[in-house]
């Protein structure tokens, strides 16, 4: 069996990372004989936005990279799928995994949903591969995100979709998906969030910005080498606020951009607030004028106690971003990723946006949503400010084992399919050989 794993972008490389690892748990036990061709887009190509993220996860060197950059939506979406057809031909796998909402999730979907493998029965005698996607199902109804668009195309060509939350099995059902086709597995972005958590509090990135004293590095354990059996945040952190923001409907528009910085500059009278900056929004920095309202932080330059201005600094690895977090006093973020993420850890998050995909997060975690008026996020922030502690409420099946649950059912579907012994419960795909069996 060939299983093809797609990444593109950023968001994508923690989700593939638990996957590979289940793959290769599968591959050691010798009990199947599972292959896996990992094909990076190159939609994200920056070390800092890619490779770095590579190495920290130990995610292997992709097989195939095809390389396509930048550019509107129809340019990158179209170039993905171009680049993609050949590779699939040549390749042949018996199922393709797409991850997330990206560009490059919709892109190599369309792609593997209408190619036809010619007849080669010295290699598998399958029509097409299983279309698999995992984080199938979050739905913001919000149709000018690019991502919304995304996720229900991808969902509407799916064979086999894996579900991170109830809502999403909801919605699939709801939108007539078969049930037979939808499995809740648990979430694999925060498999790697606990499989590297300890590893990322021992990151340097808190004393590179002076957030951490080598008195408080000390009295860890952390750094001198006596680890802690079950690591947890230093206390002796300093509160700060973390901030992501990168959404073309947040950084995009300069009224609403500019809101936002209004009212983080007004949270930084209270808080140092630490803002990890993504080439977007640099990009809507320079262009709006909104340079004043910022301190770029250049190499080892320390947090300063200066209020009423946004500490800049380039976009973290992915050990830093996480150590970061988890000692954050409260995250401020429009990304769908990071409610997960601080969920999971059990710190407060006030998301700048007005809906959200993931409502898990809020009936069982740490996040609030409060949209992107100024007033609202200052009151947000203050009142985070004045709470607390945030008690650690776990979402179902977040357990770290998502991953295993998707390659064991992937490779029950696959095992059918070749066996042709596949029945209705384990029937994802309407044409090729499974449908005969
Ligand atoms: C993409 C995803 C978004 C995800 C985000 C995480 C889509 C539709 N959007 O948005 O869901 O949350 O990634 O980052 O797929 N750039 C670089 N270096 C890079 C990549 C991009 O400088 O390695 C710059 C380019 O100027 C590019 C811009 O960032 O034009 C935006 O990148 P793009 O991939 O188009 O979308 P994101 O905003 O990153």
């Amino acid at each position: 069996m060939k299983v093809m794993l797609i990444a593109g972008a950023r968001p994508n490389f923690m989700k593939v990372a638990s996957i590979v690892e289940a793959i290769q748990d599968v591959q050691r036990t010798g009990k199947e004989t599972l292959d896996l061709v990992l094909v990076h887009t190159g939609q994200h190509y920056d070390e800092k936005m890619s490779k770095t993220f590579f190495r920290d996860l130990g995610i292997p060197e992709p097989a195939i990279n095809l390389e396509v950059g930048s550019g509107s939506h129809a340019v990158q979406t179209a170039e993905i799928m171009r680049r993609f057809e050949p590779v699939l031909l040549q390749e042949r796998p018996d199922a393709v995994v797409v991850v997330g909402d990206v560009n490059s999730t919709i892109a190599c979907s369309l792609v593997a949903a209408k190619v036809r493998y010619p007849p080669d029965e010295s290699r598998n005698s399958i029509e097409r591969p299983l279309l698999v996607h995992v984080e199938a199902g979050l739905r913001s109804n919000d149709w000018t995100m690019p991502e919304e668009i995304n996720r229900v195309l991808t969902d509407r060509l799916a064979d086999l979709l894996f579900v991170t939350e109830e809502s999403g099995s909801k919605n699939l059902l709801a939108e007539g998906v078969p049930k037979r086709r939808i499995h809740i597995v648990g979430n694999t972005m925060v498999d790697t969030l606990l499989r590297h958590r300890s590893h990322a509090l021992e990151s340097t990135i808190l004393q590179r910005l002076g957030l951490q004293s080598r008195v408080a590095v000390d009295a860890s354990g952390v750094s001198s080498g006596h680890k802690p059996s079950l690591p947890t945040p230093i206390p002796q952190v300093p509160p700060y606020a973390l901030v992501t923001l990168h959404r073309p409907g947040n950084v995009d528009h300069p009224e609403t951009f500019k809101g936002i910085v209004n009212a983080l500059v007004e949270v930084a009278q209270d808080i140092p607030v630490i803002f990890p900056v993504h080439p977007r929004t640099v990009g809507r920095i320079t262009e709006y004028g909104f340079g004043a309202y910022f301190r770029v932080l250049q190499g080892s330059e320390p947090v300063s106690n200066q209020k009423g201005i946004l500490h800049c600094i380039e976009p973290l690895g992915y050990l830093d971003f996480l150590c970061l977090m988890a000692h954050a006093r409260m995250v401020l973020t429009d990304s769908g990723g990071i409610q997960e993420e601080t969920t999971a850890l059990g710190v407060p998050c006030i998301t700048l946006r007005n809906n959200t995909e993931r409502p898990v997060t809020i009936t069982s975690g740490t996040n609030r949503l409060i949209g992107t008026n100024p007033i609202a996020i200052v009151e947000a922030a203050r009142t985070s400010l004045k709470e607390k502690t945030t008690a650690l409420r776990t979402p179902p099946l977040w357990d770290g084992k998502a991953g295993q649950r998707i390659v064991s059912t992937l490779v029950k579907c696959l095992r059918a399919v070749n066996e042709g012994t596949s029945s209705e419960a384990s029937k994802p795909m309407p044409i090729s050989k499974v449908a005969a069996a």
